[in-house]
């Protein structure tokens, strides 16, 4: 059988040709278009073939030639564009980025108040969300008809009316103070309840970092030093502060500490209500009834505590408008904090 008979088969064959490397594709070139290839050599035969079959068999030929040439032109195209998916993997290009997921603003901000403390000395502690009483507000010397044990602010569950979600960190002090004598020096960040309406600015849960420093000789200065620190570590070494006496029923004297408002300067601005102070947590000296309450000698020992907002803080950083934001899950929240 001569060449002539195949082309149809010929024809089939090279619309369906592949080639995986720049060699592959040569040697396609080499075996249908090249001087001795199989195109040239049909050249050949065609001189041999009586006149009368010329026309046809030329324009046949002619087909073939163009269908091999087009192919190869085509797979050469796709090489440069870096070939077909089944390519052998390149094992020198560099891993493709793996999308990050981003950490959520108050876990950022609870971990920079956490590295502060720790690089003062501060150990980290940890407590229930689900409390009783006596932690949350007995050992920290709430009168039984204080309000704040008022249904208002509490979860409560019905049938065990001991059983409560901690409205405070505070709760923490208690657990601490009675496994641990003193010196006791601890930060404990956590999750907190209150029956609030949810709104911009109030939600029924929320972050709080609680500290408590006990020892002989404590004193009010060594509050007001530390937190002084910690304002210019957090929002920067031109920070000021401000303590305002203040009431809790486990601190005596107690306070309430402002930093000159980080988003003006001090100047005044709608963030701060034109005083140029925002407050940022609760301060004081550990009430000698605490101490006793919770087995730590208050006639040899001192000690102070603070009480603050994680989310505050990070409005403060941040200025996110809106409480709420914190817990919906928004992607499109969550990823500004990309790269914090
Ligand atoms: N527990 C207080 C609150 O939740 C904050 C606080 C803690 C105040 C420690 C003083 C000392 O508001």
């Amino acid at each position: 059988m001569s060449l002539i008979d195949n082309i149809p088969a010929l024809l089939d064959e090279v619309k369906q040709l592949t080639a995986s490397t720049a060699e592959d594709l040569e040697n396609l070139r080499i075996k249908y278009l090249s001087k001795k290839g199989l195109i040239p050599q049909l050249m050949g035969e065609f001189r041999e073939v009586a006149a009368e079959q010329k026309k046809e068999l030329g324009i046949r030929i002619n087909e073939l030639k163009n269908a091999a040439q087009e192919q190869i032109n085509a797979l050469r195209e796709q090489l440069s564009q870096g070939g077909e998916s089944e390519e052998k993997p390149d094992l020198t290009r560099s891993a493709y980025p793996t999308p990050l997921g981003t950490r959520h603003p108050i876990s950022i901000v609870r971990d920079e108040i956490i590295d502060i403390f720790a690089r003062l000395g501060f150990c980290l502690a940890d407590g229930p969300e689900i409390e009783d009483d006596w932690h949350v507000f007995g050992s920290m010397n709430f009168p039984d008809d204080h309000p704040a044990r008022d249904m208002q602010d509490t979860f409560f569950i019905e049938a065990h009316p001991d059983v409560i979600l901690r409205t405070h960190t505070s709760s923490v002090q208690s657990r601490v103070m009675e496994k641990q004598q003193p010196p006791i020096r601890v930060i404990c960040p956590g999750r907190v309840y209150r029956n609030e309406t949810i709104s911009a600015r109030a939600h029924c849960f929320f972050h709080q970092i609680e500290g408590l420093y006990v020892d002989e000789h404590v004193s009010f200065t060594d509050l007001k030093q530390v937190l002084l620190l910690f304002a210019q570590e957090m929002f920067g070494k031109d920070t000021k502060i401000r303590l305002r006496p203040s009431y809790f029923p486990f601190t005596e004297p107690s306070a309430e500490m402002d930093i000159s408002c980080n988003i003006c300067g001090g100047k005044g601005c709608s963030f701060c209500k034109q005083t140029g102070w925002v407050e940022i947590l609760g301060c004081g000296m550990v009430d000698p009834a605490v101490l006793d309450a919770n087995g730590i000698d208050s006639t040899k020992y001192t000690g102070y505590a603070f009480g603050l907002g994680v989310e505050r803080i990070t409005n403060l950083k941040y200025q996110v408008k809106d409480l709420r934001l914190f817990s919906e899950n928004d992607k499109r929240f969550l990823e500004e904090f990309q790269s914090a």
